[in-house]
Order: structure tokens, then sequence, then C-alpha cells
């Protein structure tokens, strides 16, 4: 038994609770984690309020907050292959265990384990926010000296971005608003600030020929204003938003695999990936940390620490 925090049903903050519910038990190619640190991510308040049914998996309520978790493997369910009992693992809760509790299952096949030299911390940023960045980027693929733009760059993924593409020798130049300006500049980004300047002006002084490719964290107005920038329509990556297709972009290739884990934790070790954590919070204060990211305006990652590792 452990406490979690989810919801009873779909709606907006007001349906969060507390529970306590019984350890997960592993299934075909799950372990039960205890969990040590949770990511929280965009994506869970939008799961709570019912607008991604395609991964809500038709679970019964209630149910558990978050995708991502590093933690200590507790048991193995069957077909599981790479990770023993007692592994420092992190990974997706893709098959409904929900991270933002005491013990979670993770999907097998969308877990690695934790290399040394990685904390779990960092660890529990890399499945959701760390591979998207690195997925955006390969998908572009633009060669050293190249100018991207990245729009809502003082985000997870943003900061993730900004720094893996500084190390592929990018020219980065990111949106956000005032309070990302410094956060974005340590990395060598060319800040524009979408508050206070003509977005489209101040884009095109820093690439006047149009970027060569452009990666889009907000979507919306946002998109459709920076699209225009891009020599090409082809290089608007949108990581969020489906509609770029309506712009001549593509919408990210995700890959969720334990090589593409692998990879970013190796990334993140060398200090080339992983975006700056501005939050921890205890799981009783789970409330407060989804609602700055449900906020819209979040700076790097927000995280809940639960227990230590082992
Ligand atoms: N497809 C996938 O697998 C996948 C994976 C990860 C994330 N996502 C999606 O990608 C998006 C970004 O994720 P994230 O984790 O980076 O979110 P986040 O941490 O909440 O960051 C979003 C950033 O955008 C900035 N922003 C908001 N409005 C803006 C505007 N008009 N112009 C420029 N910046 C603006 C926000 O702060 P300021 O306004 O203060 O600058 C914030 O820093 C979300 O929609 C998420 O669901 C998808």
């Amino acid at each position: 038994m452990g406490q979690a925090w989810g919801f009873g049903r779909h709606g907006g903050p007001e349906v969060q609770e507390f529970f306590d519910r019984p350890d997960p038990v592993p299934g075909r190619g799950e372990v039960l984690v205890r969990v040590a640190v949770a990511g929280v991510n965009p994506l869970d308040h939008l799961l709570r309020a019912g607008l991604v049914p395609g991964l809500d998996g038709g679970r019964p309520f209630p149910r558990v907050l978050g995708m991502e978790a590093a933690g200590t493997v507790l048991a193995r369910g069957e077909d599981v292959d790479g990770l023993d009992v007692g592994d420092a693992v992190f990974g997706f809760a893709l098959t409904g265990g929900g991270t933002y509790a005491e013990t979670t299952v993770l999907s097998a096949l969308h877990t690695a384990r934790i290399p040394a030299g990685l904390s779990a911390t960092v660890a529990a940023t890399l499945p959701v926010a760390g591979t998207t960045a690195v997925d955006a980027l390969d998908q572009l693929g633009l060669p050293p000296g190249a100018t991207i733009l990245v729009n809502g760059v003082g985000g997870g993924v943003g900061l993730a971005i900004a720094r893996l593409a500084a190390a592929r020798e990018l020219n980065v130049a990111g949106t956000g608003s005032t309070a990302k300006r410094a956060a974005a500049e340590t990395l060598g980004v060319r800040f524009v600030d979408y508050t206070t300047e003509d977005v489209v002006a101040a884009a095109r002084e820093l690439a006047p020929g149009g970027f060569d490719g452009i990666v889009d964290l907000v979507g919306g107005p946002a998109l459709r204003t920076v699209a225009p920038l891009a020599r090409d329509p082809r290089t608007v990556i949108a990581v969020g938003d489906q509609s770029v297709a309506e712009l001549g972009g593509r919408f990210v290739e995700r890959r969720l695999d334990r090589k593409n884990l692998e990879r970013a934790a190796r990334l993140a070790i060398e200090g080339v990936l992983a975006p700056p954590i501005t939050a921890v919070h205890p799981l009783s204060d789970a409330p407060a940390a989804l609602a700055t990211v449900e906020h819209g305006h979040t700076a790097g990652k927000v995280v809940i620490e639960v227990a230590g590792l082992g």
C-alpha cells in the first residue's frame, strides 16, 4: 500500500486527490518500482482533463498522475529482460501506473538502468523532455553552423533542446517571456522576448534568410507566428500541436525505447542534454508542482521527490 496523487474523474484541478492504493501488480513486460522522483509534464494535466483519450487506456478511476519516474525495481512481471530487482531505473509509465506515487509500474521496454554518474532527479526528467529534445533535433538533422529557432525555449523541452543544439554547434535562437531570458542566454541562446518584442521582426534580424529549422513547443497562434520564419516549411517540427501539418511542417517522431533512454542518459552525463531543474517538490506538494506546469510558463523542469533511491 502506498500514497498516490491523481484524479477520480476527468476535469480541472478540483478533481485531484490523494489516496492510498495497493502496490500495482506488474503485468507482462512491466516492473514494479519504488518511485524516487517523478517528472512533471504538461501531458499530466492534459490526461487529467481527458484531452488525450488515446493515452488513457480506459483505465478505471481513480487514476494516478505522472508518466515518467526514476526509482528502484521491487518486482518483475513476466517477459522482462535487462532489468533486475534492486536496479535503479528510469522510464515511462505507459501502461497506466501513474508516477506521482510511492510505487508504480513502468514498461520494461521503455525503462533503462540509471548509469553511474546520473542522479535519480535528472534521470526522472529524461523520458519525456530529454528524449523529446533528442528526437526533435535528430529529425531535423541540421549540420554545425545551421540556424534553429526554439519557440518556447524556457521550459523543460526547450532548455534541453537549447543545450543539445549548442553541443551540436547550431546557432540557437529562442522565444520566451522576460523571466526566461537569463536561463536561455546562459546556454548561448539568442533570446527573443515575446512579451516585449515583435517576434517576427526580432527573429528575422537574427536569421535574415530564414531559419534552417524551427522546433515549436507552444503551438496555436504562437506556432503560426513563427512557422513562416523557416526557410523550408518541412523543417518546422512541432512537439505538442499536430496542426503543424497544415503549415507544411511535421510532428515530432518519438522514440520511447530503452536505447533512446540510454542515449539520453549518456548525453545528460556529458552535460549536454538535461534541462535545469527549477523546482523539487515533495509528494505532499504534488498539487503545487502540477499547478506550476499547468500555468503554462514553467522554467526548466519541475519534479516530485517521493523517496531516496534504494
Ligand atoms: N509529443 C511528445 O512526446 C511531447 C513530449 C514532451 C512535451 N510535449 C509537449 O510539448 C510542449 C512543451 O513541453 P514542455 O515540457 O517544454 O512544457 P513547459 O515546460 O511547460 O514549457 C513551455 C514553455 O513555453 C513558454 N511559452 C508559453 N507561451 C509562449 C509563447 N507564446 N511564446 C514563447 N514561449 C511561450 C513557457 O514560458 P514563458 O511563457 O514564460 O516563456 C514555457 O517555458 C507541451 O505542449 C507538451 O505537452 C510533447
